[in-house]
């Protein structure tokens, strides 16, 4: 890591010239036309000693110059006023650095010091009702973020907290109670066995949610059912029990395919229900806090502060029919995950417009201490995807776009784009091949588009954009690795060895040299602000740099020998980045496209 490096030589000479060594923080050129590295201590300190920041900057640079390590290190060091210290490194530091991260078996990335545990909730999907394009970013977000700590070397466990012990549940089981009545379900004098076969499908399901909540919309009588069937399922009736995992059985095959089409995973598959044996504990503390009072026959919790900008209204925790919402099953969950698991963070990966829920939720489990000040709760939420109109995207039909309708979307549009493309270059996939690559370049299509947005920001899906094979989309970056893949590929099957590097032929590879330094930096900045977008950026630029690389320089076809087998040694230094920082992004890369 050069910045670290050159971060302790300035720290070293700031020392020696009579300043604090706090001046001594090494980034990144902003100018690399100018410099590869800069310092910009010497402003900050001008007021402290109250000199002129160049004056601090020479007497920095001087000593810099008299250490014997920095002639290994800086080729340029000097001030660009007002007090800028710019520098450029050596070409012998930046192929011995390279080769030092190429060689150490994670590219250099820096673990954690402090392997703690770390829960993402994210996915979050609605047991009974159909993924839509709503529970698109929470998945893709939150694999990320997960697989980034994961690779940083923290404990993270990525739960999908289902939401199973609602309301929804309530309407579906009434409905199946007036429409089946002789079901066993729902005879309280039943004491044999229910029966193994669901008394519906999928397709029953997925079109009785909509017609129930439709109904209870009008039907005061409905929807006073629903919530009875609700609060009684939360009581633990057996009959209902017994429907219940009926339905989470059934659902979740289908929640189950759509997010391996996502390819994305979670470690524990968990819902609202699970936290229904916790309600009482966490209740309790509350109680005991003296915090949990009656409001308009419901319990509730203040959580509103002097200095709050808009009113926070105070948690609920029990409806006035004494059934347990969102916020309880939240709660309790906290509970259930400080005691099982006891991590140092929480990350909620949920929708911006649930801030004011989270809000709630935190503040009521940390002024009643159901997580110790050490553990943090965080809400990361993001913003929706659009349609060109600008709202939330929608079919052409103005209904909601069913997640796995979005992705055959995204994967025949792949599909029609790979068919053209590959004939172009003339590589002949047969059917197997076109199927499965189109798979892969639909979900980068759609992953890299989502995530390279900054996470806050809503985003337009344009699909002629995002699938484009040129500009800053999931296409563009696939194909440049499997060009990265095939040169490789080549010199294998010529029995051609990797050779050491060599001093960089030309600025692009310099460039490359730095650019993969770089690496470990970045996700460093991914993770401090849980921004995927940041590593959707970097390999981009890498790309980018090798396709300028290309023009330059023609690696098969170069005479000298050792040139190409250093160049060799790079390819595969960056093809390694490349493919740690996709997997990162949940992003997986074809064999050949
Ligand atoms: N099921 C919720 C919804 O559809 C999302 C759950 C998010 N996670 C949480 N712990 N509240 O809005």
């Amino acid at each position: 890591m050069l910045t670290k490096k050159l971060t302790k030589l300035l720290k070293k000479a700031f020392i020696e010239a009579g300043y604090d060594s706090k001046y001594g923080e090494v980034v990144v050129s902003g100018r690399p036309d100018l410099c590869q590295f800069q310092c910009n201590g010497a402003m900050p300190a001008a007021k402290e000693y109250k000199k002129a920041p160049f004056i601090i900057s020479d007497d920095v640079i001087e000593k810099l110059l008299s250490f014997e390590e920095t002639k290994q290190y800086i080729k340029v060091a000097k001030t660009i006023k007002p007090g800028f210290i710019n520098m450029t490194l050596t070409d012998e530091c930046l192929i011995k650095n390279t080769t030092e991260l190429g060689e150490s078996n994670r590219l250099g990335i820096e673990s954690t010091d402090t392997p703690s545990t770390i829960i993402i909730d994210y996915g979050g999907p609605n047991i009974a009702k159909p993924l839509h394009v709503g529970h698109l970013r929470t998945a893709i977000i939150g694999e990320s973020i997960k697989r980034l700590f994961k690779f940083l070397g923290y404990n993270v466990i990525g739960d999908i907290h289902l939401g199973d012990w609602g309301l929804q549940m309530g309407m579906i089981i009434s409905e199946i109670h007036r429409n089946q009545p002789t079901l066993p379900y729902f005879d309280s004098e039943f004491t044999g066995e229910y029966p193994i076969e669901p008394p519906f499908n999928l397709a029953d399901l997925e079109e009785i949610y909509p017609r129930v909540s439709a109904k209870s919309k009008e039907d005061e009588q409905v929807y006073n059912e629903a919530k009875t069937a609700t609060f009684e399922l939360q009581q633990g009736n057996k009959g209902y029990l017994a429907l219940w995992q009926h339905i989470m059985n059934v659902s979740l095959i289908d929640v189950k395919k759509n997010y391996q089409r996502l390819n994305v995973d979670f470690d524990l598959w968990y819902g609202e229900s699970n936290s229904q044996q916790y309600i009482e504990p966490a209740v309790k503390v509350l109680k005991d806090n003296g915090s949990l009072y009656k409001s308009d026959g419901a319990m509730v919790v203040d959580v509103a502060k002097d200095d709050d900008k808009k009113e926070i209204p105070p948690l609920i925790i029990y409806k006035s029919d004494g059934s347990v919402i969102y916020g309880t099953t939240d709660l309790a969950t906290i509970y259930q995950r400080m005691q099982d698991y006891n991590p140092s963070h929480i990350l909620y990966v949920v929708d911006s417009r649930q801030a004011n829920h989270f809000t709630q939720v935190f503040r009521c489990a940390e002024d009643n201490k159901l997580v110790p000040r050490s553990t943090s709760l965080e809400h990361i939420g993001f913003g929706t995807m659009n349609g060109k109109d600008g709202k939330p995207f929608k079919t052409r039909a103005g209904g909601t776009l069913r997640l796995s309708d979005l992705i055959d979307l995204v994967e025949g549009n792949a599909k029609t784009k790979i068919e053209t493309n590959a004939k172009e270059r003339g590589f002949t996939p047969n059917a197997d091949e076109i199927e499965s690559i189109s798979k892969v370049v639909g979900l980068a299509t759609l992953k890299y588009a989502d995530l390279s947005n900054y996470r806050m920001k809503d985003y337009v899906f344009d699909l002629d954009k995002f699938s484009s094979f040129e500009g800053k989309t999931g296409p563009y970056i696939l194909y440049s690795t499997v060009r990265i893949k095939n040169i490789i590929r080549k010199l294998e099957s010529a029995g051609f060895n990797k050779g050491e590097l060599l001093i960089p032929a030309s600025q692009v590879e310099r460039d490359i040299l730095l650019k993969l330094d770089g690496f470990n930096n970045v996700l460093q900045m991914a993770a401090r602000d849980r921004a995927p977008n940041v590593i959707c950026e970097y390999v981009y630029e890498l790309a980018t740099l090798m396709s300028t690389f290309y023009h330059m320089h023609h690696i098969l076809n170069e005479e000298n020998q050792a040139r190409k087998a250093s160049w060799y040694t790079l390819l595969t230094y960056v093809l390694s980045t490349l493919i740690n920082g996709l997997d990162i992004l949940g992003i997986t890369i074809p064999e050949k496209m």
